[in-house]
Formats: structure tokens, C-alpha cells, sequence
């Protein structure tokens, strides 16, 4: 399976990262940037450092600096400073460049160049793709599938009351994208809210004990490990959650086990300005009948089991040497 990643890398971003490089069924072509949990050229940074100590041979690409629209709003507060926990000054500089094609660019010419052959996953906020369409409306069309990640139905948002971060950072691009007629498999928090690396089952406390917060970190499970730790953390610290949402991996898995998801299509569009900013919206079943049906392909559960199994195969395992309980 070729891969593409379009991502904000943060926490999160980076354990997706983890399990795409750790499957060994997927060949991931291209990992590209956007700004959203931190600044881009930070996303940037922690792209090429991943992929270098993971193993990958993608190539990165810099994408958006801000939103279509908006100004840049970052979730520092949550994946630290540098996006990975902001252990400062503590993270190598990584040895390989990104690209000099924008990453919208690299985003419409693979799927030309590999037609029907491409899972393109996305799991930050939707500017690059919603460059990609403006400059040609057809130009990601043949990916094979797009997974997104982002959005939020039935359950609390996690940017103010009632919209996901990726959706809230850039609505005109999420609009502009779920409305394009793509063929869209949508993982909202609705699904991942339910996909939970909880920090016993890693005994990460253990694990980060010992490793002071500016000591370099040179491989993969240390920046893993002290990322992790710091998200957990603020999520304790948030809403009592022993653990971490595992929001983005749940959308590679998606693309690794297409049936770990349940999914219901629907019309959907997303809110762009006001109180409601950012709020994902089941449109009417007028608009549905215009779209003639078409509609977006939106998990609302997943198979937590399978989850749980590819994380610690693929990612606890290798990187970590951790299992999980049974
Ligand atoms: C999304 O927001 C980001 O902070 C995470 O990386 C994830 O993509 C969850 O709302
Ligand atoms: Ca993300």
C-alpha cells in the first residue's frame, strides 16, 4: 500500500507516523507538513526527524503556513512547545532536508503519477488539500482512499465547546474539502475519543524516570516516550484521563484494516464563522438529495481490539519494547 501523510506532527501525528513506518505492508511516499499544533517549520522538523529515526525514506514536504482564512490558532499547551513535549533544546536537528516542492504541489502530483494507488491519510488542519483542490479541482481525485481525521458529532469538541481542533484551526479548508464531492472516510473525535493509549498499559511513568528534560534525545523511543509522557500529563491534568487520545493513529489504522471502522455516510459541512466556529454539521436532506447521495463516509465507532493489537505490534513493541494488558 503507498501512503501519503499530510500532518500538524504533533504527539499524536507522531505515533501515526510510528505505525505507518511500523507496518510493513505500507510504503509511505511522502509525509507533508501544515501548520496547526505548532508552527510549521516546528511540524516540519519533527516530520524529518521521525522519518529518519523510524527508518523511513519519505520524502518531506513543507506545507501551509496558516490557514486559508484564519489566523494560525497552535495546541502547544497540549504536544509542548516544539510539538513533541518541549523538552527544549533537547531534540536533534535532523539530518535530512525537506523538498523543495510546496507541499500542496507534492499533494496533487502523486496521485498522477501513481492513479488509484495511493491512500492518502490526513490528520492536521485541511489547508494543503484545499490549496491542492483550488489550484485544480480534479488534482486528488485518483488517491485510492482519503482517511481524515478531524471533526466532531455527537460528542463534546475539544477546541471550545463544540469543535475539533483540526476543524476549528482551518474551517474554510474543512468546508472546502468535505464539500468537494471526494470520496472522504471521516474519523471524527466520535471515533477516537475511544481510542485510548492509557499510560498504565505503557508504564510510561517508569520508562521516562531517569531521562531529565534536557538531556538530547537521539532515538526514536526516548522522543516517543518524553512526548508521550507530556501529553498524558496534560490530559491528566485536563479532564482525569489516565492516558493519551490516539486521534491520528486511529486514521492510519483505518487505512491499515478498512473494516476497523463503523461508518455511516452522510452529508456533512463544517461551520466557519461565529459562536459555532469549527462545528461539523449533518446537512439537510435536501442538500444530501442535490450532492445526488454523495456523502462522506463518517466513523462514529471502531474496533478497539484490532487498535490495540496493530499499536503494540507495530509501535509499542518495536519502539518500546512495551506490551499491553490483556
Ligand atoms: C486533533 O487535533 C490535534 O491536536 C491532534 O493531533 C489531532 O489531529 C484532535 O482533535
Ligand atoms: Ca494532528
Amino acid at each position: 500500500m503507498k501512503m501519503v501523510l499530510d500532518m500538524d506532527t504533533g504527539i499524536d501525528d507522531a505515533v501515526a507516523i510510528a505505525l505507518a513506518l511500523g507496518s510493513p505492508e505500507v510504503d509511505v511516499l511522502a509525509i507533508t507538513s501544515v501548520a496547526g499544533n505548532a508552527p510549521v517549520e516546528l511540524c516540519t522538523r519533527n516530520c524529518l526527524l521521525l522519518n529518519e529515526l523510524l527508518g523511513g525514506d519519505a520524502a518531506v514536504a513543507i506545507g501551509a503556513e496558516r490557514p486559508l482564512a484564519k489566523d494560525l490558532l497552535t495546541a502547544q499547551e497540549v504536544h509542548g512547545a516544539d510539538g513533541l513535549g518541549g523538552y527544549a533544546g533537547s531534540l536533534p536537528e535532523p539530518a535530512t532536508s525537506a523538498v523543495d516542492e510546496p507541499a500542496h504541489e507534492l499533494l496533487a502530483r502523486i496521485p498522477d503519477e501513481h492513479p488509484g494507488e495511493v491512500t492518502l491519510v490526513t490528520t492536521g488542519p485541511l489547508t494543503n488539500i484545499a490549496m491542492a483542490l483550488r489550484a485544480n479541482p480534479d488534482c486528488v481525485a485518483s488517491y485510492e482512499r482519503i482517511i481524515t481525521m478531524g471533526g466532531a458529532f455527537d460528542v463534546p469538541g475539544n477546541t471550545g465547546p463544540v469543535a475539533e481542533f483540526n476543524f476549528y484551526v482551518d474551517p474554510e479548508a474543512a468546508s472546502l474539502v468535505l464539500n468537494s464531492g471526494l470520496d472522504i472516510t471521516l474519523v471524527p473525535l466520535d471515533a477516537t475519543t475511544g481510542a485510548v493509549l492509557t499510560r498504565s498499559a505503557l508504564e510510561m511513568r517508569k520508562h521516562a524516570r531517569g531521562l531529565p528534560a534536557d538531556r538530547p534525545c537521539r532515538n526514536s523511543a526516548a522522543i516517543l516516550h518524553r512526548a508521550l509522557d507530556h501529553y498524558m500529563e496534560f490530559q491528566f491534568d485536563e479532564s482525569g484521563l489516565d492516558g493519551g487520545y490516539m486521534h491520528d493513529p486511529l486514521a492510519v489504522a483505518a487505512a491499515l484494516v478498512p473494516d476497523i471502522l463503523e461508518t455511516l455516510d452522510l452529508p456533512v459541512d463544517v461551520v466557519t464563522d461565529g459562536p459555532n466556529r469549527g462545528r461539523t454539521l449533518r446537512r439537510s436532506v435536501q442538500a444530501h438529495a442535490a450532492a445526488a447521495g454523495r456523502g462522506v463516509h463518517v466513523a462514529f465507532n471502531h474496533d478497539d481490539d484490532t487498535f490495540r493489537r496493530l499499536l503494540e505490534q507495530r509501535v509499542l513493541r518495536p519502539v518500546f519494547g512495551a506490551t499491553l494488558p490483556r
